[in-house]
This record gives C-alpha cells, structure tokens and sequence, in this order.
C-alpha cells in the first residue's frame, strides 16, 4: 500500500520534471579542430569530455576530430597517447574499449606550424576530403593554445577559406577560445578587434568553465523556477552576500603563469565575477543567449567603480606563505619555481563591491578567492537581516544567528538553509539548524564536467554559457582598476598568510570594520 503510494508521488515528481531544453538546437554533424593537440587541456579535459559525450550517445554522428600541432605523428599514435591519457584522466572506470575503438577511428591529426599557412592549407586539404558535407562546413575551432597565439590562427584560418565571417546561418564556421581572454581591458579589446575581423561576434565562443559546471547554471533555475526565493533576493531581506572561490592548491608548477597573472587575473575577472552576475542579475526576458548575457553585463556595468583610494578601503590581497594543508608542507609562494624571490603577486584576493542598482542598493557582496587555504571548496553565502530584536532575539544573551541561504557549488553539491530551531527539553535554547539539499542523494553522484556541456553547446552553436564581448570587457574594467591602485604599493604584514589558513588577516579586517565575519564552507562529511 505505501509502496503504491510512493510510486504515485514518484510519478507526480516525474511529470513536474519539465524537461525545457525541447526547443533546444540539435547537434549536427561536425568537425571539431583543436590548435594545440599536444597540450596539457587537450589531454585532461577536451578528449575526456568528447570521449563522454560519445558514451553517452551525445555526439553528432557523424563527426570528425582533427588535432592541430607541431610535432610530427600519425593518427595512430596521436591516438594511442590520447588513450593512455584518458585512463588517467576520464572521469569514469575503466574506460570502455568499445565505445573508444569506435570514438577513436574519427580522429585525426594534422601536422602543421601554427604560424605557417602551408599548414592551414593541410587542414583544409584533410577537411574537405570527409565524406560528408556537413563534416566539411559544420566547423568548429577550439583555440586551446597559448592566448598570444589566438590572433594569428584565427587570422590564418580566415585567410585559408577555413572561416568565413557570417552574421546569420544555421551552422556557421565557429571559433572557441580559452581563457585567458587578454590580461586587460586594452589587449582583450585587440584581441576582439583582431577576431572579429575574421569571425562575426555570434561565432566567437570564449569560455569561463565556470558556466559548464553543473551547480553555477542551477543559480538562475533555483532563482527563476521558484516562487519563495525571488522575493527575498534583494535589499529589504539580505543583509549581505559572500561568495567564495576557495582552492587547496598551491601555484606548484604554474609559477611562471601565474606571475603575470596572480589571482585578480586568473580567478576574480572570469570565475568570480560570473558567480556574482548570476547570483545578482535581473531576470532576463527569455532564455535566449542573448538575454541572459544582456542582464549579466547590466549586473556588472552596476557595480561600483572604485578610485585609488576606495580599492585601499574594499579590496585586499594577499599572498602565502611556508605552511601545512591537510598535513602536507607548502612552500612559500615566493619559493615555488619560477616565481621572483620578492614578488608581490596575489595568490588570494577579496573585496567588498557594492552594487548600484534598485535591487542591491547598500547590500555589499564580498568576494574572495585564494590558493593554498585549508579547503578546496566555492559556495555563495547569502545572509538574511536578523529577525526584529525582541522576543526570542531580545532575551537571548548572543544574538540569535540569522538566518542563511548556502549555495555550495562545489564540492559536496548542494544548498544549505540556516534557522534557528528549539533544543528540545525544558527551558527556550534556540540553535541553528539547517535544512540541506544534496545533488548526490537526490540525482545520485552523476555531475558532468563542465567541458562535457560546453563542448555539446559549441558544436550547437547555443552561446548561453559563453561570454560575450561586452561582458569580458565590463569584467577587465573591473579588475584593471584594483590593479592600477596596487601598482607600486608592496604588501603589508597583514596582507601575507600561512598556507592551510583562510587567508590574510587583511581579508578579516576587511569584514570586521562592517561588524561582519567570513563565513568559511565546511569540510564535508
Ligand atoms: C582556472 C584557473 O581557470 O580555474 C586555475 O586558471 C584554477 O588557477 C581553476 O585552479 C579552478 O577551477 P576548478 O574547476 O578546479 O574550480
């Protein structure tokens, strides 16, 4: 009899799962290029999700993989290391031989110098040979090589009659390129300049992997496929947001990149930023691409911009030190190879930004991000206004916590409802205590890598979960000028942290002159 009964709620559950992704573009066949076929992101990420996405019946048929590099080998052997990688890096064990004999035989890899158009020449000669048209005409161009080399492939690819610049169509030639997307506001300005030259904004795909992670799209379904949580997302019911990029990780072995880079560059202006557009922009008018990337840079155009001055008083930086994560000795930043014995990189940032719009008018958004802390985790903390000070808030000694709204987005999936409750027994203890929702225990532990969905949305052609031009702009803007106001300024003593902590005492400073605190995610269970 119950067991009947669940089954009918089962049911009914299943009827609301509204599937919305109906009107969504197909995938058509296709040839999928990657410039730097040799690299690290090939190997770990690219070849994995494709591998996936072939597993689970998701690739178009047919389609066609060409690797682009400079060193000289055959199909065979590119394979043959793209399989010894794969056992190393695909998310599920052990890999199936069927599914990757079958995967493999559409790879190819064409020998070529990226700054040579004989090269190009060969791309084409091998592209126009597939047997089907569509494999020739659906293209798209995955520039996974190093940033200062996006410009001229993209230049030889136009000069080559591999892109052709269209508006409109349904599958036009399309290019994808990786982060990151300049190191300013003026070079990723060239950088557009150069690519829309040869390719219409609409083919340009740049990515932040952010948007493919499975919990930062849930952000806008939980905001906008729900009655309750709307109505408290703004000014009159939230006292703050915090939200935190958190990493275990040193810098290890990117010292060099991350000299030019430090966390401002590699996290805030992409990642970070993102995570606060999503969490604070308006409803979009549909859920086009376009509309949803036109209230994300409103969002962003909204935020405060700050003089030298107001970076000193809302934005801090710090940089590690020698310390132990979870038992394991950290050397100092300072240390790692390739780094300056007395550079002033960032390895951790945070701020507190204001957002000058009707919604979040006076509610400030504290952002922080950092490496080598004690956990690797990246949740959005939103902090309600405590409850009136009478009653129950009025006669307790501390003040009762308010209440707090958790969006873990990773690890340990899920979200995190703060309330007081009352201890059971005699006498009026009140606690908080929480109401948790867990991706895992409620679709089981299946959450695709981010590259998986965006790989399937740019060989759709669907740019939702890619940045537009305006919105990387708007996000250099930002970060351009916390840089400009460091310019010349050493760190201070506040500003340097043991690694394994949460960072620089600077960071807490910065919370408690507003009487707040971090709130730091939890370890899971
Ligand atoms: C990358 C940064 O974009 O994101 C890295 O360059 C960082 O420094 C990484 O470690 C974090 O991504 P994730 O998915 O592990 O949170």
């Amino acid at each position: 009899m119950l067991g009947s009964r669940m089954n009918d709620v089962l049911q009914l559950d299943e009827l609301l799962d509204s599937r919305l992704d109906q009107g969504r573009r197909p995938v058509e066949p296709c040839t999928v290029v990657i410039f730097g076929a040799s690299g690290d992101l090939t190997a770990r990420k690219l070849i994995p999700a494709l591998y996936h996405l072939k597993l689970e019946g998701l690739m178009p048929e047919p389609f066609r993989i060409v690797g682009f590099a400079r060193r000289e080998k055959t199909d065979e052997v590119w394979r043959s290391e793209l399989r010894e990688a794969l056992g190393r890096f695909s998310r599920t064990q052990p890999v199936r031989d069927d599914v990757w004999a079958a995967f493999a035989s559409n790879i190819h890899y064409c020998h070529a110098d990226i700054a040579d158009p004989v090269g190009y020449e060969r791309l084409r000669s091998m592209v126009m040979a597939f047997p089907e048209e569509r494999l020739r005409s659906n293209l798209l161009f995955y520039l996974a090589t190093s940033p200062s080399q996006f410009s001229e492939i993209t230049a030889h690819l136009g000069q080559a009659g591999l892109l052709h610049k269209k508006e409109t169509g349904i599958t036009p030639e399309r290019i994808v390129v990786e982060k990151p997307f300049g190191h300013d506001l003026g070079s990723a300005q060239h950088l557009n300049a150069d690519l829309t030259r040869y390719a219409h904004e609409k083919q340009i795909f740049r990515i932040d992997h952010y948007l493919g992670k499975e919990t930062v799209q849930n952000i806008l379904t939980f905001r906008f496929s729900n009655g309750i949580f709307e109505r408290l997302w703004n000014r009159e019911a939230i006292d703050h947001v915090q939200i935190t990029v958190a990493e275990k990780l040193g810098v290890g072995a990117r010292g060099g990149y991350y000299e030019e880079a430090g966390a401002l560059r590699d996290m805030v202006q992409n990642h970070v930023l993102q995570v606060l557009a999503l969490v604070g922009m308006e409803p979009p008018v549909s859920l086009e691409a376009e509309s949803v990337r036109d209230e994300k840079v409103k969002l962003l155009r909204s935020i405060r911009p700050m003089s030298r001055e107001q970076v000193a008083q809302n934005v801090v930086r710090g940089q590690y030190f020698a310390g132990e994560v979870d038992g394991e000795v950290r050397p100092a930043y300072r240390s790692e190879p390739k780094v300056k014995p007395n550079s002033s990189v960032e390895t951790f940032a945070a701020m507190r930004l204001f957002i000058d719009n009707w919604r979040w008018s006076g509610v400030p958004f504290y952002l922080r991000t950092g490496k080598n802390l004690p956990l690797s985790a990246s949740e959005v903390r939103v902090q309600f206004k405590p409850a009136p000070n009478v009653l129950f808030n009025a006669s307790n000694e501390a003040r009762l916590d308010s209440n707090s709204l958790t969006l873990r987005l990773q690890p340990n999936e899920g979200m995190t409802l703060r309330f007081n409750g009352k201890v059971p027994g005699g006498g009026t203890s009140l606690r908080p205590v929480r109401m948790n929702f867990s991706y895992d225990s409620e679709f089981g532990a299946y959450t695709p890598e981010a590259y998986e969905r965006l790989l399937l949305e740019a060989m759709a052609g669907d740019a939702t979960l890619f940045i537009r031009r305006d919105e990387v702009e708007t996000a250099w803007g930002i970060v351009d000028a916390i840089r400009q106001a460091w310019v010349g300024k050493p760190l201070t003593n506040r500003e340097f942290y043991g690694a394994g902590t949460w960072g620089p005492f600077a960071a807490d400073d910065l919370l408690a002159n507003d009487g707040r605190e971090w709130r730091n995610p939890q370890r899971s269970k």
